[in-house]
């Protein structure tokens, strides 16, 4: 249950720990709130955690100690079955993509719709609008093996959309399309934020996100070690593959 102190949150992480194959400490003890209409930036040299905090949010998996409410649910005793009901209400943005080649863009959007099951009648104008959104309005019968990286991606936002979540989790969204889009992309993002959208964007881009002048989560040593605006001293880029 939420407690009054936190019901305002949509996630609460509180001395979470998490540990692969029983060795590999990957988070040891990292503490954040995020409320509705939160924006913020997860940074953190590359293997820090980030994309293992996203999944934890999105219950791709459950944290070995600690407390992880999402939605007012405590993801350590939440039944699984009612793990769909939960990611249903989060959007993610992979950066890889994950768009299905034998689909049309307007298909691979309306594809979280159609596994639930929907009408189609019921979301045909809404995943129009979404690709009309992102810039790809002539672009709706295009298969992924016809489009650029950047297009790609913008679908794979307009996917993440379709389902009206609370919460939108992106994970390095800008790292496989050049400079422009990867700003177009954040553009994007930001509004869908100001329009109420709570988001986060895992990245390890400093040069991205010291531009964009949003409040960051920093990971590091598998701790929350800053949650605010990003300090001017800050190097470009994080050292990667460091720990
Ligand atoms: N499923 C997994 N099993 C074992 N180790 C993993 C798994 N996923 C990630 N790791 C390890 O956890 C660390 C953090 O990974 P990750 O969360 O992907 O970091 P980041 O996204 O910040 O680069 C890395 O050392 C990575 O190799
Ligand atoms: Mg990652």
């Amino acid at each position: 249950m939420v407690t009054d102190q936190n019901s305002q949150a949509i996630v609460t992480f509180e001395d979470v720990h998490l540990t692969y194959d029983g060795v590999r400490e990957v988070l040891r003890g990292t503490d954040f709130t995020l409320r509705p209409g939160d924006f913020r930036f997860l940074t953190g040299p590359s293997g820090a955690g980030k994309t293992s905090l996203l999944k934890l949010i999105y219950a791709a998996h459950r944290p070995t100690t600690g407390r992880v409410e999402v939605f007012g649910n405590d993801l350590l005793d939440m039944p699984s079955e009612e793990m769909p009901k939960l990611r249903r209400r989060i959007g993610v943005v992979f950066q890889e993509f994950r768009l299905l080649d034998h689909l049309t863009a307007f298909e691979n959007v309306a594809l979280p719709m159609r596994v639930l099951g929907v009408n189609p009648n019921s979301y045909r104008d809404d995943v129009i609008e979404l690709l009309s959104w992102v810039g790809l309005a002539h672009r709706i019968d295009a298969p992924p093996t016809v489009l650029s990286g950047g297009e790609k991606q913008r679908v794979a936002l307009a996917r993440a959309l379709v389902s009206k979540p609370d919460l939108i989790l992106a994970d390095e969204p800008t790292g496989n399309v050049d400079p422009v889009m990867g700003e177009k992309i954040m553009r994007l993002l930001l509004e869908l934020n100001r329009l109420g959208t709570a988001i986060i964007v895992a990245t390890h881009d400093l040069g991205l996100v010291r531009g964009l002048k949003q409040n960051i989560l920093r990971l590091k040593d598998g701790k929350v070690t800053l949650h605010g605006p990003i300090p001017d001293e800050t190097p470009a880029r994080e050292p990667e593959g460091a720990q």
